[in-house]
């Protein structure tokens, strides 16, 4: 059989773990050749290796206007070109409004929100250059749809990618370039681990607990996991997504609509 994604090569940030590892290994399996740019090139040569032969790993900062203009570059040159970009990479993080730092605010902003505009944009250049347009997937979030008390920089940067997926839908769709958005729900993992000991701390619970109440929430009765959102990320990378333009869907477990 073969794969729906054949020929096709991509460029995901953020792939080292996680959803973006899960979205690597669904991309090789469907036939393209996959790009996984992490800040941790260590872990991402081990989930590059994992994967085998159709995967490369590619040191990226996408904070660092430079540091993404060199991973695009490289992809480009090992795979020859990138017909799908995953803007995956994100940092969490949590604090009452009072306590809400400038580094930390800056530092969330820069990976989660700016880095999206400018790999995007630097992926776009490449897609309207060699023509033939592309397919972009910026990853957004439920926590993008609504406030969360302690949770307001996330919430802002993940809200932010929503409009901004928006707009560059609108503007890039006339080079053939579809840019679309995930919004996951709750999704197991190291990243949700890191959410439950920051609750832990700020809600005084027990290591788990959070995880625990946040599961139960969930219309569909559990926890999603990275393997819940593969469907919708091959989908929109194929042509069958070509007429779908700006969108941001939901895959969460029936979570946003509770
Ligand atoms: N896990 C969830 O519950 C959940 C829910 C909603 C949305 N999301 C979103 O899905 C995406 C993936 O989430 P995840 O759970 O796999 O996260 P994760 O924390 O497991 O993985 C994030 C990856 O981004 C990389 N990264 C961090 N800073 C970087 C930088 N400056 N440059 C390049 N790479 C960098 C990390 O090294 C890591 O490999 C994120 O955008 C996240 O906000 C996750």
């Amino acid at each position: 059989m073969t794969g729906r994604l054949e020929g096709k090569t991509a460029l995901i940030t953020g792939a080292a773990r996680g959803i973006g590892f899960a979205f690597a290994e669904a991309y090789a399996r469907e036939g393209a050749r996959v790009a996984i740019a992490d800040i941790n090139i260590e872990r991402a040569k081990k989930s590059a290796a994992a994967i085998g032969k159709a995967a490369i790993a590619i040191d990226m900062d996408v904070t660092k206007q430079q540091s993404i203009d060199a991973g695009v570059a490289e992809a480009i040159e090992k795979m020859g070109r990138i017909d799908i970009l995953i803007n995956n990479a994100a940092l969490f993080t949590a604090a009452p409004i009072v306590e809400i730092t400038r580094e930390d605010y800056e530092k969330v902003f820069a990976v989660n929100f700016t880095g999206v505009v400018f790999t995007l944009q630097a992926v776009a250049k490449h897609m309207i250059a060699r023509g033939g347009g592309g397919k972009i997937i910026n990853m957004a979030s439920q926590a993008g749809r609504r406030g969360e008390a302690l949770v307001a920089v996330y919430c802002a940067t993940k809200a932010a990618i929503i409009s901004f997926n928006q707009s560059a839908g609108l503007d890039l769709i006339k080079h053939g370039i579809n840019v679309n958005a995930i919004s996951p729900g709750v999704v197991d993992g190291e990243h949700w681990d890191g959410v439950d000991a920051h609750f832990a701390k700020l809600e005084n619970k027990a290591p788990g607990q959070k995880k625990k109440e946040v599961g139960l929430g969930v219309p569909f009765g559990r926890f999603g996991t990275a393997q819940d959102l593969v469907g919708m990320a091959i989908f929109l990378a194929t042509s069958e997504a070509d007429y779908i333009v700006s969108q941001c869907f939901n895959v969460d477990g029936g979570q946003w609509m509770s």
